[in-house]
């Protein structure tokens, strides 16, 4: 299966990082190591900019959000469909900060996953536990309750690759053990079987997030059912996403 590497800006950067694939492309010496996939998802303003210098350097983009509607009076949204007239490849929906500060439920996320599916781009579905809900051992249970209600019944491996981000992990610099890691996304694996079925769930990219850098990339994305990283602090800086995606080579 193919590594997704994706790179999260939040709400960083300006126009002028549009050359940021073409710098990328130095730092990696040309070449892109095989079956790895390298995502800029920039703020959805320079989404259309990012998409051409990313196609032009034979990588991919994608925005951070979208709304689950086609159009109409929803003032400062941005449509699934827009995402993709500006060549948008992916949409993030449900990160953990749109769930936490924006109020975004699995119900939400589902739609706007659907809406993705339907403009035909790829959904990264994210989910995640807080510290509290692992400490008193109810994660694997949040996890499956977020994939029951935000994976739409569009979902297939082709559409869709899930991101599992612990919440507490991201920007605080702490990382899950990696036996957390690969248990839960084995979990995953599981979960997605009992909707979708076995071809699905074994060919479905899981990406893992929170606090992803060049010194622990390796290690994490060795794992078994761990099929790429979502990267955000790290990817605003072309050496450590480099040496990012160096890693999963
Ligand atoms: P981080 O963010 O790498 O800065 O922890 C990851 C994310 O939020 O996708």
């Amino acid at each position: 299966m193919d590594c997704y590497i994706a790179g999260n800006w939040k709400m960083n950067g300006r126009h002028d990082w549009a050359i940021k694939p073409s710098a990328l492309m130095s730092e990696l010496g040309g070449d892109v190591p095989d079956n790895v996939r390298v995502i800029f998802i920039p703020p959805a303003l320079y989404v259309g900019d990012l998409a051409k210098s990313a196609h032009s350097a034979g990588l991919l983009a994608g925005a951070q959000n979208c709304h689950f509607e086609e159009g109409g009076a929803f003032t400062g949204e941005v449509s699934a469909s827009m995402c993709a007239d500006c060549e948008a490849d992916f949409v993030i929906c449900g990160h953990s900060e749109r769930r936490a500060m924006f109020g975004e439920t699995d119900e939400i996320v589902r739609k706007k996953a659907l809406a993705v599916h339907e403009a035909g781009m790829t959904a990264i579905i994210c989910i995640g536990e807080t510290l509290e809900q692992r400490e008193s051992g109810e994660a694997n249970d949040v996890i499956a309750g977020q994939l029951k209600g935000s994976l739409p019944a569009s979902t297939t491996s082709i559409n869709t690759i899930i991101a599992y981000e612990p919440v507490w992990a991201i920007g605080t610099g702490k990382v899950a053990e990696l036996d957390d890691i690969a248990q839960m996304h084995a979990h995953i694996r599981e979960c997605v079987k009992v909707e979708f079925g076995e071809y699905t769930s074994e060919n479905l990219p899981i990406q893992y997030g929170g606090s992803v850098k060049p010194g622990n990339a390796k290690e994490i994305l060795a794992l078994k059912d761990v099929n790429g990283a979502l990267v955000g602090g790290a990817s605003l800086d072309m050496e450590s996403f480099a040496a990012i995606i160096m890693a999963a080579g």
